[in-house]
């Protein structure tokens, strides 16, 4: 069989990871994904690095078994923590969302002052900074732990008083204080939170493909605007880069899949999964399956 008819392995600590794989199902129609959502275990952004790295590995040894062609880390937390430790089990490649992100912030910043939210141990890991810093050494970088935000979003409360209060507690800071030009959204929840975001700090959408459902039902098409802040949504510049991977080593696909070729697993909570998928993302996923990490 060639290769390229393969699926891409695509996991999360949880559900957020769909906001990765619906820009993949969006922006690469002809590939076909294996998506594997930690529910058991999640949240990992609050673990230690080495839990994060072993959680990690079991999800890539299943992933591998599946024969996928390129597997694509969508949660920033393991993106952050354990891209390297997933790089050494195989020889496939191996996409994580924090150095495109990096890369579309650096396009996108004018003043060179950027700042990141995410889970505590993605900012802790100092990942984005690095990768920023590599690209652009006079950057300066503003990183800001946000994890309430993961619980809102997974409550549905995208659009509510207690989500503004937290954005500005979270966020004055580094718009007044830090005074930041460019803001990444490092977390696999925060792009649904980027209408509500975007109309509490005065910010304009980098790299969101048009009609994806958020709060605000917001147009994407807005790239620049005069003395705003742009937001960098991390998924969307990962699903450019494994287009651009795939062309690179042959491997993309050329015939078009539909939805039901996707398959879903999640380690706890398959309805819980399905529900928010289709109140949250708009997405009908009929196919999940149950996976415990001890079978992994
Ligand atoms: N998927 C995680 C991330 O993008 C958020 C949820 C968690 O803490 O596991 O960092």
């Amino acid at each position: 069989m060639e290769r390229n008819h393969l699926p891409i392995g695509v996991f999360d600590s949880g559900v957020g990871g769909l906001t990765v794989a619906r820009e993949i199902f969006r922006n690469l129609p002809n590939e076909k994904i294996i998506y594997y959502g930690d529910t058991a275990r999640v949240p990992y952004g609050n673990k230690s690095a080495d839990t994060i790295k072993r959680y990690s590995r079991q999800i890539t040894r299943f992933l591998l078994s599946k024969d996928v062609k390129a597997i694509v880390i969508a949660c920033n937390t393991a993106s952050a923590l354990a891209l390297d430790a997933v790089r050494e089990m195989t020889d496939i490649p191996v996409i994580g969302v924090v150095e495109p992100g990096a890369r579309a912030a650096v396009s996108a910043t004018s003043s060179g002052r950027i700042g990141i939210i995410g889970t505590s141990a993605t900012i802790t890991s100092g990942l984005y900074d690095r990768y920023i810093k590599e690209m652009m050494p006079s950057a300066q970088v503003f990183g800001k732990a946000c994890p309430l935000f993961v619980h809102l979003v997974e409550e549905g409360m995208l659009d509510d008083s207690v989500t503004v209060e937290m954005i500005h507690r979270y966020l004055d800071d580094l718009i007044k204080n830090d005074n930041i030009d460019t803001l990444i959204l490092g977390c696999t929840h925060y792009p649904l939170l980027r209408s509500v975001i975007a109309r509490e700090i005065g910010g304009v959408f980098s790299g969101y493909t048009k009609e994806l459902p958020d709060a605000g039902g917001a147009s994407n098409a807005a790239v620049s605007g005069e003395g705003k802040i742009t937001l960098v949504n991390p998924a969307y510049t990962t699903a450019m880069e494994l287009s651009q991977v795939l062309k690179e080593c042959g491997l993309a696909s050329e015939a078009p899949v539909s939805f039901s070729d996707h398959q879903f697993y999640v380690s706890d909570g398959p309805d819980n999964f399905r529900a928010f998928a289709s109140e949250i993302l708009e997405l009908t996923i009929d196919n999940v399956s149950l996976m415990l990490t001890d079978q992994l």
